[in-house]
C-alpha cells in the first residue's frame, strides 16, 4: 500500500510529497497466503533434508520431448530419470497429460527417500487445447472478466491434463512491435497491463488454490524484457529507472498484489546486469520491497546464458550470483543441480540462501495441495471431459469477438449485408485452420481452428466464391521452425483478380502466419509480409469494395492499406472458433468493441510509438522551421493510436464534468461524462480516461491511461460513467523507486481513445 505525504522536501522549488513503502504493511500484502501450518510442515520437512535434496528442490527439468529453448548437453532422459530417482529434481516442465505426469509423479512421491511431489510447469498461455485468442488481442476486449474466464477455462484443460503451474501471465510491457513476443502480453500501457494481469492471475489461480481446476500463476519476465534494444529478441535492454518504475513494473507489482505465487525471470540484461543476476530486482525489489513470498523460475537456462552476457565465468560462479540474487530455481540449466550443493560446502554460498528457496518453493507445493494428493490433477476422466469441451469453445468464441477492433469502415462497407451478395473471400490465411491458434500452443492439435471460409459459409444467403490468391508460407512450418514466406509464387493471382471482379464485396484476409510472431520471431519489417501487400493492390485495381481483415501478432505498418482501403478489421490470431467470431462481426451479429491495447505506426522508423510519451522541449513548429522534434519524412501521429477502435453505431460524449476546482491531497476528485449511443446499432464503447501532470520534478507523459469502463448502449441510450481520481492515480514513481503526488496542475481528458479532445483540469494543492 502506497503512504503519501510522508516528509515534505523541497526539490527545485517544488513541493513534493513522498510515500514510502511501509515494509510492513507490504509484508500484509505480499503474504496473504502465509499460512502457520504450512510453515510449520516446512520447517519439519526442511530438517530432514539434505542439502542436496533442497538444491534438487530448486532444480527444474524439461520433460522428455517438447523444447522451448535450446537442447541442453547434459540433458539425457538417463540423468533425468536418475535425478527423479534420487529426489534431485523439484519441478518439470512440458511433461503433460495425465499419464506421463502420473508417471513421473510416482517416482518423485513413491521412489525417492522424502517423496516430494514435483510442481509440473507448462506454458498455457492462452489455452491448452481449446484456445483463447492471443494475449495481446484478448487485451483489446479490454473486458476482464471475459480475460479472466478466458484464464480460467485455460486452468481447467490444464489441470485436467496433470498441470499445476502455468507460466503466464506474460506482463512485460512493450512499445516495440517488431518484438515477436508482444503478441503475449497485453500491449504497451502499465495501466491497462496492470488491470488485464490482475485479471489472468485470477482466473488461473481461482480463489482456491487447493481445487483441482486452477493453477499456480507466474508472471513473466522480470523484468524488462519487453525493451529489448531494436526489438531484437534476447538483446540489451537498457532503461531509466522511471520508465522502469513507471512502465515497467506495475503490472509485476499489481500481479503480486493479487497473490501470483510465482515469477519468472529473464534472459535479457537491465542496465548492464542480467536480470537473472539482479539482487536489485529480485531482492531489493520483489522480495523485500513487495513482500513477495512465492517463488522466482529462471528463465529456460538463463542462468548460463549470465556465462554468454560475460556477467559470471563458469557455471559455477553464475549458480552462485543467481541464487546469492533470489533466482529459487534454475529451469533447465544444470547449474544449481550441479554446482550449489559444492558452493555451500566451500562456504561460498550460505545454507540460508538454500534454505528460504526451497521453502519458497514448498510452500507453493503446500498450498496447492499436493502433499495431500500428489495425484490430485491426474484424473483420466476428468481430462476426457474437459480437453475442447463445448463450454470451453463458448467461453473463448465469447472472447474472440470482443477482442476484434474495427480500425475503419468507410461508406458502412460493414456490417455485411446478410443476403443477395456475392462475395469474395480472398487470401490464404482464409482457409487456415491452423495459423489462426497463434503462437504459443505446444499442447493444442494443428488445424482445429475455425477458418473465415468455415465461418462465413453458415451465412448462407449469400454467394462467398473464395480464391486463395498467394500462399503466404512455403513449407509447413512449426513452434520451433523459422517461417519461410513466399516471395515469388504469383500464379493464382489471376484467379483472385477474376472472383473479386465479379463480386460485390471483397474480404482479403492477409496477415502474419501464427508462427510469425512469439518467441525469436523479431522482424525488422513489419509490413503484409511476402506478396500479399501486391495482391491487395492488384485487388483493388477490380474492386475497390474491400474489407480487410487483419491476422497478425503485433501491430503492422499498412498505411497504403489505411489510406486506400475502405474497411479494415483487426482480427489478430484469435484461436479456436477465429473463423466464427470473425463472421459474427462482419455480418453484424456482434458489434465490435475492442480498441487497440498497443499504437500502429505507419512505419517501421517511427518505432518506438507509444501514446504515453514526453512532449520534448520542442513539441510544435512554431516558427515553420525545422528545428522541432519531428521526422522530414512521416507524420509525428501514428496511423492508429492506442485506444483506438471503431464500432457499428456512434457515440457522442457530453456533459463533461469535474466536480472540484481543486483538492488537497488526501481528497479525491470525481470525473463524470454522459456518453450517447447515437447510432443505428446497439453497442459497446470502452470509455477511457486520462490525465497530464502538467509539471512534474520528473517530466510527465503528455497522457497516462488512468481508468476506463466497457460500457453497453442500446439505440438512443445514454449512460454517464463516473471516474475517481486520487493520490494513487495521480502520483508517480520518482528516479528512487518511491511513489510521489506532486501538487500542480492537471488535464483529464475522456473519450474513446488516447487522442480523445474533451479535456478539463483542475489543481492538486498540498
Ligand atoms: C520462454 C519462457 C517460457 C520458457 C519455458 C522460454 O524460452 O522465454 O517464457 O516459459 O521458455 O517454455
Amino acid at each position: 500500500m502506497k503512504k503519501i505525504i510522508i516528509p515534505i522536501v523541497i526539490v527545485s522549488s517544488l513541493i513534493i510529497l513522498v510515500g514510502c513503502y511501509s515494509k510492513n504493511e507490504q509484508h500484509k500484502k505480499g503474504d496473504i497466503m502465509m499460512n502457520t501450518e504450512i510453515e510449520k510442515k516446512i520447517d519439519s520437512l526442511l530438517e530432514k533434508m539434505t542439502v542436496e535434496e533442497k538444491v534438487g528442490q530448486m532444480n527444474q527439468y524439461n520433460g522428455f520431448w517438447d523444447l522451448t529453448g535450446p537442447a541442453p548437453k547434459e540433458g539425457s532422459a538417463e540423468t533425468k530419470y536418475q535425478h527423479l530417482k534420487n529426489g534431485w529434481i523439484g519441478s518439470m516442465l512440458n511433461v503433460r497429460g495425465v499419464k506421463n505426469v502420473r508417471a513421473v509423479q510416482k517416482i518423485a512421491v513413491e521412489e525417492t527417500r522424502l517423496g516430494i511431489p514435483l510442481i509440473i510447469g507448462f506454458d498455457v498461455i492462452h489455452g491448452y487445447k481449446t484456445l483463447s485468442p492471443i494475449p495481446l488481442a484478448e487485451a483489446a476486449s479490454w473486458d476482464l472478466e471475459a480475460i479472466k474466464k478466458s484464464a480460467s477455462v485455460a486452468a481447467t484443460e490444464a489441470s485436467s491434463a496433470g498441470i499445476n503451474w502455468t507460466f503466464g501471465p506474460m506482463v512485460d510491457i512493450s512499445r516495440d512491435p517488431r518484438w515477436g513476443r508482444v503478441m503475449e502480453g497485453a500491449g504497451e500501457d502499465p495501466f491497462l497491463g496492470s488491470k488485464v494481469a490482475v485479471a489472468r492471475v485470477q482466473g488461473f489461480q481461482g480463489t482456491n488454490l487447493k481445487s483441482p481446476h486452477t493453477i499456480a500463476a507466474c508472471a513473466k519476465h522480470f523484468a524488462a524484457y519487453g525493451f529489448s534494444e531494436a526489438g531484437k529478441e534476447y538483446n540489451t535492454v537498457d532503461i531509466g529507472t522511471s520508465t522502469l518504475h513507471n512502465v515497467v513494473l506495475p503490472p509485476f507489482k499489481a500481479a503480486v498484489n493479487a497473490g501470483v505465487r510465482t515469477l519468472m525471470n529473464s534472459f535479457n540484461e537491465l542496465n548492464g546486469v542480467p536480470v537473472t543476476g539482479s539482487s536489485y530486482l529480485q531482492r531489493d525489489i520483489l522480495k523485500n520491497g513487495w513482500g513477495f513470498n512465492g517463488f522466482i523460475v529462471s528463465d529456460w537456462a538463463s542462468i548460463n546464458e549470465m556465462i554468454n552476457w560475460g556477467h559470471a565465468k563458469n557455471k559455477k560462479e553464475a549458480a552462485e550470483i543467481a541464487v546469492t540474487a533470489g533466482s529459487d530455481m534454475d529451469m533447465e540449466g544444470y547449474v544449481y543441480v550441479k554446482e550449489l550443493a559444492q558452493l555451500v560446502k566451500d562456504g561460498k554460498v550460505d545454507e540460508s540462501l538454500i534454505n528460504d528457496a526451497a521453502r519458497r518453493i514448498l510452500r507453493v507445493k503446500f498450498e496447492l495441495g499436493l502433499f495431500d494428493d500428489p495425484y490430485k490433477y491426474c484424473n483420466e476422466e476428468n481430462e476426457k471431459n474437459s480437453l475442447y469441451n463445448p463450454k470451453h469453445q463458448e467461453a473463448v468464441l465469447d472472447v474472440a469477438k470482443k477482442s476484434i477492433v474495427l480500425l475503419k469502415n468507410e461508406n458502412d462497407l460493414l456490417p455485411l449485408k446478410k443476403s443477395g451478395q456475392k462475395i469474395a473471400l480472398i487470401g490464404s490465411l482464409a482457409n487456415d485452420k491452423n495459423s489462426p491458434l497463434g503462437s504459443w500452443r505446444i499442447a493444442s492439435d494443428d488445424n482445429t481452428s475455425i477458418s473465415v471460409l468455415d465461418g462465413m459459409q453458415q451465412y448462407e444467403d449469400n454467394t462467398l466464391n473464395y480464391s486463395k490468391g498467394v500462399d503466404l508460407i512455403t513449407e509447413k512450418t512449426s513452434f520451433t521452425s523459422e517461417v519461410k514466406i513466399n516471395y515469388t509464387d504469383k500464379s493464382e493471382f489471376k484467379h483472385a483478380v477474376a472472383t473479386a471482379q465479379k463480386s460485390d464485396v471483397v474480404v482479403m484476409v492477409l496477415g502474419e502466419h501464427g508462427f510469425q510472431s512469439g518467441e525469436g520471431r523479431s522482424r525488422s519489417n513489419i509490413d503484409l509480409p511476402g506478396l500479399q501487400q501486391e495482391l491487395l493492390e492488384e485487388i483493388y485495381k477490380v474492386n475497390k469494395n474491400i474489407v480487410l481483415v487483419l491476422n497478425n501478432g503485433r501491430p503492422l505498418a499498412i498505411e497504403w492499406a489505411s489510406e486506400n482501403i475502405p474497411s479494415i478489421v483487426e482480427a489478430w490470431q484469435l484461436g479456436s472458433q477465429a473463423g466464427n467470431a470473425i463472421a459474427q462481426v462482419l455480418y453484424g451479429d456482434y458489434n465490435p468493441s475492442g480498441k487497440l491495447p498497443m499504437t500502429f505506426p505507419r512505419n517501421v522508423g517511427q518505432i518506438p510509438i507509444y501514446y504515453n510519451y514526453k512532449n520534448t522541449g520542442r513539441p510544435i513548429n512554431k516558427d515553420n522551421n525545422v528545428f522541432w522534434s519531428h521526422y522530414i519524412d512521416v507524420e509525428n501521429t501514428p496511423l492508429y493510436p492506442f485506444g483506438h477502435g471503431l464500432s457499428y453505431t456512434t457515440f457522442n460524449y457530453s456533459n463533461f464534468r469535474i466536480s472540484k476546482k481543486s483538492i488537497s491531497i488526501n481528497d479525491s476528485i470525481k470525473v463524470s461524462v454522459n456518453v450517447t449511443n447515437t447510432g443505428k446499432y446497439d453497442g459497446k464503447e470502452v470509455v477511457q480516461l486520462y490525465i497530464r501532470d502538467m509539471v512534474g520534478s520528473n517530466t510527465r507523459p503528455v497522457r497516462e491511461l488512468k481508468g476506463f469502463e466497457l460500457i453497453e448502449l442500446k439505440i438512443g441510450e445514454t449512460k454517464t460513467v463516473e471516474f475517481t481520481l486520487d493520490k494513487n492515480t495521480l502520483g508517480f514513481y520518482n528516479n528512487d523507486g518511491e511513489f510521489i503526488t506532486e501538487p500542480g496542475d492537471f488535464k483529464v481528458f475522456i473519450g474513446g481513445s488516447s487522442t480523445t479532445t474533451l479535456e478539463g483540469q483542475f489543481e492538486l494543492i498540498p
